[in-house]
């Protein structure tokens, strides 16, 4: 009795496993068919419980080995079983995955921010001065009439006054016109030697292609004892070789500025046409880039700077116009209206 039964416990152990193997290497596995089989040998009225039913008539001795014997068959089996569900719902969950995510797409690229095309030729500029020891000087752009005018040896009712188109806020307050009000403020905090660059928003009601009402200026002013013209025309000469090209020609043409005694306009040769004279250059061959000069003993007066001991010069110029000479841009407008297909060029 005890034989036969255990006898034919191993058969149905060897039935089980056979069945399970080939299941498990057959594409038809999945969890329904997995649970029949589990359910079919080791369910209430499975083959296992089935031989079972038989212990009864054992002896007290051996009932316990063939109890013995089933639970293993039943342990094995069934961890078995569970493992082969186990890999099937990981299976199931990855694929469920990958429907829900296409991993062979390229990923999305990170849009990355840059700098305006204005800013980058101001923090160029500001690069090339710092290189003669130019320091950075920042100012508001609300200004007293003071500040903007009269510091600057532009008295009321000055003809001068009219070479800038003057946003008034009061009779007393305006929008800067332009960045040399920074000068006084610099010269009253501090005693020379002083070299200061000065990147800075500016406004004038002024309005076309080649001009807008709020545009930015670069100021440079360096004071010090026996500060000459020829130092001036040797930084601002340098200045051009960096910004433009080493044969970039330059000439000094006489001008007026209040501010400075004497003053120029610092020209180019024409980087448009090289000289040759086009529509740009207004067929003269060259171009206006920078107003400078030698600062006006009036103006040190106004900070109480020693005119006997101290020269300085002085200079200043539009950020939109050189980075339109630099790019060959012909309307000041572009820089302003946020287009992406424009701003990404730089
Ligand atoms: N402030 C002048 C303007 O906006 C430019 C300028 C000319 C600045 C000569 C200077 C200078 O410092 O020396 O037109």
């Amino acid at each position: 009795m005890f034989d036969a039964l255990s006898q034919k416990l191993k058969l149905i152990q060897e039935e089980a496993f056979k069945e399970l193997s080939s299941l498990a290497i057959s594409p038809a596995i999945n969890e329904k068919n997995l649970e029949e089989l589990k359910i079919r040998y080791l369910g209430r009225n499975g083959k296992l419980t089935e031989v079972l039913k038989d212990i009864g008539g054992l002896s007290e001795e051996d009932r316990p080995k063939i109890g013995q014997q089933a639970n293993g068959i039943k342990k094995t089996l069934s961890e078995k079983i569970n493992s082969l569900l186990y890999s099937l719902k990981e299976e199931g969950q990855k694929k469920e995955f990958q429907k829900m995510c296409d991993t062979s797409l390229p990923s999305r690229t990170l849009d990355i921010g840059k700098r305006h095309p204005l800013i980058q030729t101001m923090e160029e500029i500001s690069h090339i001065f710092s290189r003669y020891g130019f320091q950075v000087a920042e100012g508001p752009e609300i200004e007293t009439d003071y500040y903007n005018f009269e510091a600057l040896n532009i008295p009321k009712h000055h003809p001068a006054r009219d070479m800038q188109d003057t946003f008034y806020i009061s009779e007393d307050v305006v929008l800067r016109t332009h960045t040399s009000p920074v000068q006084i403020h610099v010269m009253e905090k501090f005693k020379p030697p002083l070299r200061i660059i000065v990147p800075g928003v500016v406004y004038r009601h002024d309005d076309d292609t080649s001009h807008s009402p709020m545009f930015h200026q670069i100021e440079g002013l360096l004071v010090d004892r026996e500060v000459s013209f020829a130092h001036l025309k040797g930084i601002l000469t340098y200045f051009v070789h960096e910004i433009f090209s080493s044969k970039t020609k330059v000439r000094f043409r006489p001008s007026f500025f209040p501010f400075t005694e004497p003053s120029a306009e610092l020209d180019i040769e024409c980087v448009l046409c090289n000289g040759k004279g086009c529509s740009v250059c207004k067929n003269s061959g060259w171009l206006e880039v920078a107003g400078c000069g030698m600062v006006h003993p009036k103006v040190f007066e106004a900070v109480n700077y020693d005119p006997q001991i101290f020269s300085g010069f002085a200079f200043g110029m539009g950020i939109e116009r050189i980075t339109m000479l630099r790019y060959g841009i012909d309307n000041i407008k572009l820089f302003f209206e946020n287009d992406l297909r424009f701003l990404r060029q730089f």
